[in-house]
């Protein structure tokens, strides 16, 4: 299996077998890629995660079409790497973000790809493990970084940020209507009893702050402020914008750009872009310049069926786009 310069990622053996993530929308992202066998193809997996979504490709595909995965988490490249094995061949893993994407792309001398497929969000394995920090049900530290070398941690801006400065993160990032009295009641909380470092912590104080029991409904009252600590630490939507540029300048004519989401504010922005791009009249659309369209109406969205055997395939919403000169 080629492995990218910097990275060279153990093997977790055994790993497998504890973690587990399963891929949603596989067929429909097989087909919005238009992966078929008897053609020669590059792919880039722009977020390989524990290699699902690559595997499936590469089964599917003839022995001259190679994926190169990337990922910004080393711990997911370590997994996918072992997953990959029957077809090392035919991968090349890379550590890295989706803002450093045509980076990558020329330092493995491609300049044009078939398809790129973007499976945003985090995957099932750093969700369960308890010291990522992803998770307000499993206690460990307020950590959330995908990539452990970021600078900036949840708890670090739990603990320093201002009380409006918290409200707007949890507020824009969150899209939480309760942000005011959240983050009044974290900065309280600071004051008297001294910094929040864990997970389960911050969601005791989410609930008291709404006065909702953590036994919930629906939804945890913290999953929205840990949502948007989330996108804050890792700046998701940064990365989310930048890599559709990059990806948008690196598909060949015919290739095609797939994107899953699993929240508005992860499908608002691709939607939109893609209807830019797709837009006819508007200013790339003048004869030299690229022209795109957008291969559904309607997101893409899992079947009653999946969502049975996998519920975070319930919010899960696939776009896709195809250069068409
Ligand atoms: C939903 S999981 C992908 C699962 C994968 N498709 C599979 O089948 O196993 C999302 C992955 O994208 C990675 N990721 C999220 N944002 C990223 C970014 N901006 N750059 C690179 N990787 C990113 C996460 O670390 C995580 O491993």
């Amino acid at each position: 299996m080629g492995y990218n310069n910097h990275l060279n990622p153990p093997l977790l053996r055994g790993d497998l077998s504890e973690v587990s993530h399963a891929p949603v929308l596989v067929e429909e992202t097989l087909s919005a890629l238009s992966c078929r066998k008897d053609v020669e193809a590059t792919y880039l997996d722009c977020t390989v995660g524990m290699g699902g979504h690559t595997e499936a490709i590469l089964k599917v595909t003839d022995p001259n079409v190679r994926v190169i995965g990337i990922d910004r988490d080393r711990d997911a490249l370590s997994i996918a790497k072992q997953r990959l094995i029957p077809f090392q061949d035919r991968v090349t893993l890379c550590h890295g973000s989706l803002k450093a994407l045509l980076e990558i792309a020329k330092g493995l001398g491609l300049f044009e790809v078939s398809g790129i497929l973007f499976d945003l969000g985090i995957s099932s394995m750093q969700l369960s493990s308890a010291k990522r920090g992803f998770s307000f049900q499993i206690l460990g530290p307020l950590d959330m970084r995908m990539d452990p070398s970021l600078p900036i941690t949840a708890a670090t801006l739990i603990n320093t940020l201002r009380e409006k400065e918290l409200a707007d993160m949890i507020y824009q990032y969150g899209e939480e209507q309760r942000s005011r009295k959240i983050a009044a009641f974290i900065v309280r909380h600071r004051e008297e009893k001294g910094e929040i470092t864990q997970t389960t912590q911050l969601a005791d104080i989410i609930c008291r702050a709404v006065r909702q029991k953590s036994k919930w409904t629906r939804t945890h009252p913290a999953t929205k402020t840990f949502q948007a600590l989330r996108i804050a630490v890792n700046d998701e939507l940064g990365e989310l914008e930048a890599g559709l540029s990059h990806a948008v300048s690196l598909l060949a004519v015919g290739g095609r750009l797939v994107v899953i989401s699993f929240h508005s504010l992860e499908d608002r922005p691709v939607k939109n872009r893609f209807r830019e791009l797709c837009h006819v009249g508007a200013p790339h659309a003048a004869p030299s310049v690229k022209k795109f369209i957008n291969l559904y109406k309607k997101p893409i969205i899992a079947t009653r069926e999946e969502v049975a055997k996998n519920l975070r395939a319930r919010s899960a919403k696939l776009r896709a786009l195809e250069r068409v000169a």
